[in-house]
C-alpha cells in the first residue's frame, strides 16, 4: 500500500468538517442576507422612501441638520396623518424653537386630534401625550449620538471580525487560486469593515463621506459571498467530480515535486 502524501485542502477535506464547515457557511449566509435586510429597513426608511440611498446614510448618522426628526417625518411616512394646517401649525412651531406655552395652549390639541392615537398608544412608538415626549423630535436633529456610534462600532468590530475570521480561514484552503489573489480576497473584508466603521464617523461630522459606508458594505458581502461560494464549490462539487488536488494550502513554499 502506499503512503498518500498529507494534502491540507477544501476538497480533500473528510466529510465531517465538510458538514461542519457547509453548515457555518450557510448560516453565515443567512445572516448576512438578514443583515442587509435589517439595514434595508432601519436605515433604509430614515429618508421615508423603502431603498437604501446616500440620504438615508446621511440622516442615520449625520442627522438632518436643515430639519427636525418631527418636520422631516411630517414630510415624509406621516405626511398623510394630519391636513396641511394642522402640519404647518406643527412645523411653524418646531421652527420658532418649541416654545412650551405654545405647546401648552395650542400645539397639544393638534397632536392629541391627530397624532395620539398612535404615538401614546402603541407601544415602541414615540410617545406624544406630552410636552416632555414631543420635544426631544423636535429638536435639530443631529443622527446618531456619539455613545450609541460608540455602542454599536464595537459590537460591530467584535463581531463582524469574528463571523469573517471563521470564513476566511475557510477560504484559505481552497485550491487553484493564486496566493496574491486569496490573500486580497481574506483581506478585504477586514480593510472595509475598518474603513465601514470610519465611514460612520466621519459621515456623523462631514455628510460626504456617506458615500464610503455604502462602499465599504458592499465590498465586504462582496468578498464574504465570493468566498463562500467558493469554499462550497470546492468542498462539495470537485470532489464530485472526481477532482482532488495535492495542494497544501496552509504551507508557504510549493510542495516540492
Ligand atoms: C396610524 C398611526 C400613526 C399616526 C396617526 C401617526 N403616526 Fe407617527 N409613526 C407611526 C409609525 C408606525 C411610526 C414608525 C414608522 C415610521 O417612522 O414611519 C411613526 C413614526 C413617527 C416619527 C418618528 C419617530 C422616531 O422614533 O424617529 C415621528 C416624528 C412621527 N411619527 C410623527 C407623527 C406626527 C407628528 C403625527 C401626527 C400628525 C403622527 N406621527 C401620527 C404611526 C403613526
Amino acid at each position: 500500500m502506499t503512503e498518500r502524501p498529507f494534502a491540507l485542502n477544501l476538497p480533500a477535506l473528510s466529510l465531517s468538517l465538510r458538514v461542519l464547515f457547509t453548515g457555518y457557511l450557510l448560516v453565515v449566509s443567512v445572516g448576512l442576507l438578514m443583515s442587509g435586510l435589517q439595514i434595508l429597513l432601519t436605515h433604509g426608511m430614515a429618508d421615508g422612501k423603502l431603498g437604501l440611498s446616500k440620504d438615508d446614510i446621511v440622516y442615520s448618522y449625520y442627522g438632518n441638520r436643515s430639519d427636525s426628526r418631527l418636520a422631516a417625518k411630517l414630510d415624509g411616512t406621516m405626511s398623510d396623518k394630519a391636513n396641511t394646517a394642522d402640519k404647518a401649525a406643527i412645523i411653524k412651531w418646531v421652527e420658532s424653537g418649541s416654545p412650551e406655552p405654545v405647546w401648552d395652549s395650542q400645539i397639544g390639541a393638534v397632536f392629541a386630534s391627530n397624532c395620539v392615537k398612535c404615538h401614546g398608544t402603541i407601544p415602541g412608538l414615540a410617545d406624544f401625550r406630552s410636552y416632555a415626549g414631543v420635544e426631544p423630535y423636535a429638536a435639530i436633529d443631529e443622527g446618531a449620538s456619539i455613545h450609541s456610534l460608540t455602542r454599536v462600532s464595537h459590537i460591530h468590530l467584535f463581531g463582524i471580525a469574528f463571523i469573517f475570521f471563521f470564513v476566511c480561514i475557510i477560504f484559505s484552503l481552497a485550491v487553484g487560486l493564486p496566493s496574491w489573489l486569496k490573500a486580497l480576497l481574506i483581506g478585504t473584508p477586514f480593510a472595509f469593515l475598518l474603513i465601514d466603521i470610519l465611514a460612520w464617523w466621519l459621515t456623523k461630522w462631514f455628510p460626504s463621506f456617506a458615500f464610503l459606508t455604502m462602499i465599504g458594505g458592499f465590498a465586504y458581502n462582496a468578498a464574504s459571498g465570493l468566498m463562500i461560494v467558493t469554499a462550497l464549490y470546492q468542498m462539495w462539487v470537485m470532489p464530485l467530480r472526481g477532482r482532488s488536488s495535492q495542494e497544501n494550502t496552509w504551507a508557504r513554499l510549493p510542495p516540492v515535486a
